[in-house]
């Protein structure tokens, strides 16, 4: 009862969330930077005549430059070429990562209904690494490499170059969802909520994601997050969403790259891009907090062989091998909620 009592209360949460955003937005439009395309609500499409990227905006030589890099594919896989999917999933990983990119392939990323699957990743000096990496790809021909050295100080032209993928490469694919190696996502309940409650001909102006609020810079010289003044001048981080689960609209993802592409380079991907840049859209993040995994739910499942009794569409950042498999072992043997905001 207090379950099924929770859960009214996050699609109730949700819905609201999606009216505040409009009604604000008509009481408080936009004021800074009026060059940028003023988004005002956030819309489901309800036919085919959607967005499409305009590529013509863009000088003929955005392709081989990424922010202030040259720029080419190292590794590229047309997987949209014959088809186009509804989602196009982007995973950031380490090139060394090879275990979690295969826990991935062999559970919630075996799912392929109406999904295209694409590891990220950057270049490495290594050449044995290289070698295996090349090998992997022949296996499985799922890697985008860039050719931008792979270091944590280079993650936001990792995220950016995702965002040129998409556009160049599969630019019908309605929805973006960009995750790291180490999480969850329930496919069959994601299929099912994208396409019965948000619209299988996409969206306007979303980005579905776990937002932050007044998160504190980071001025710990030990930290291996330390930004500097130079770097960042605030004292806080505009509202933004950590980079391992992010659902964009196309047009969303667009208007950040053509944003990242003349903006001076911030190294923390998730802040530079859904924090600094998502703002100057004018636009509002929708919060996906409720349909997370909590701790005791995920506790309950890998070590107590136990049941979610809500609908849920991602686990947690930073899950082990174990979690993972646990997760994906319990959405399989369970039946799929058809939608998940009219359960109640
Ligand atoms: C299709 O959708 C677009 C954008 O949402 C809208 O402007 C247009 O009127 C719609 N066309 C039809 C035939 O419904
Ligand atoms: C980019 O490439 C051009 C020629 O292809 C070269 O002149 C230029 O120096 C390169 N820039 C960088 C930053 O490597
Ligand atoms: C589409 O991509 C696949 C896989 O990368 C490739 O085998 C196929 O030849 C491509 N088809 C076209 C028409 O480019
Ligand atoms: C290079 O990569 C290989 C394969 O992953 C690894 O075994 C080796 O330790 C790496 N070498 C260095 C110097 O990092
Ligand atoms: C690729 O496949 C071959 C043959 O199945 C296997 O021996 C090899 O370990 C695989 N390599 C990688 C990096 O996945
Ligand atoms: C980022 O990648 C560029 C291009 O490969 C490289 O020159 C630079 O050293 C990298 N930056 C860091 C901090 O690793
Ligand atoms: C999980 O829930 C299902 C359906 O509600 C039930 O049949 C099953 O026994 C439950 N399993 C556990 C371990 O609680
Ligand atoms: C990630 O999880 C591991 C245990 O699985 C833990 O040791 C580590 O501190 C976690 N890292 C972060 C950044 O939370």
């Amino acid at each position: 009862m207090t379950a099924k009592r929770n859960w009214s209360n996050y699609a109730v949460l949700f819905l609201a969330s999606l009216v505040l955003l409009t009604i604000w937005q008509m009481f408080y439009p936009p004021t800074e930077l009026p060059d940028v395309p003023q988004y005002s609500k956030l819309t489901l499409y309800t036919n085919t005549s959607n967005y499409a990227y305009s590529l013509s905006s863009l000088p003929d030589t955005d392709y081989n430059q990424l922010i202030n890099l040259n720029f080419s594919f190292n590794i590229l896989n047309l997987v949209c070429n014959e088809s186009s999917p509804l989602v196009i999933i982007m995973v950031h990983t380490s090139p060394k990562n090879f275990a979690k990119r295969k826990t991935i392939r062999e559970t919630w990323g075996r799912y392929r209904e109406k999904v295209k699957i694409l590891f990220v990743l950057g270049a490495v000096k290594n050449i044995t690494l290289e070698k295996k990496l090349i090998e992997e790809n022949q296996n499985y021909s799922d890697l985008t490499q860039g050719s931008f050295m792979d270091t944590y100080r280079n993650l936001t032209y990792k995220h950016v170059m995702l965002f040129k993928y998409v556009i160049y490469h599969c630019p019908e694919a309605k929805y973006i969802l960009k995750t790291d190696d180490d999480v969850f996502v329930n496919m069959p309940t994601m299929i099912n909520f994208l396409t019965l409650d948000l619209s299988v001909y996409g969206a306007e102006n979303l980005l579905f994601c776990t937002k932050r609020t007044n998160s504190r810079v980071m001025r710990t010289y030990r930290s291996k997050w330390r930004v500097s003044f130079s770097e960042y001048p605030g004292k806080n981080y505009p509202t933004y969403c950590p980079g391992w689960f992010l659902l964009y609209s196309q047009n969303v993802l667009f208007e950040l790259y053509k944003a990242a592409q003349k903006s001076a380079y911030f190294w923390i991907d998730d802040i530079h891009l859904t924090g600094t840049l998502f703002k100057k859209l004018n636009l509002v993040h929708t919060d996906a907090e409720p349909f997370m995994v909590t701790p005791d739910e995920l506790e309950q499942v890998v070590n107590n062989g136990g049941n979610i009794t809500r609908p849920f569409l991602i686990g947690r950042p930073n899950l082990s091998e174990k979690q993972i498999r646990s997760l994906w072992n319990f959405v399989e043997s369970n039946a799929v909620p058809k939608t998940i905001l009219n359960e109640v």
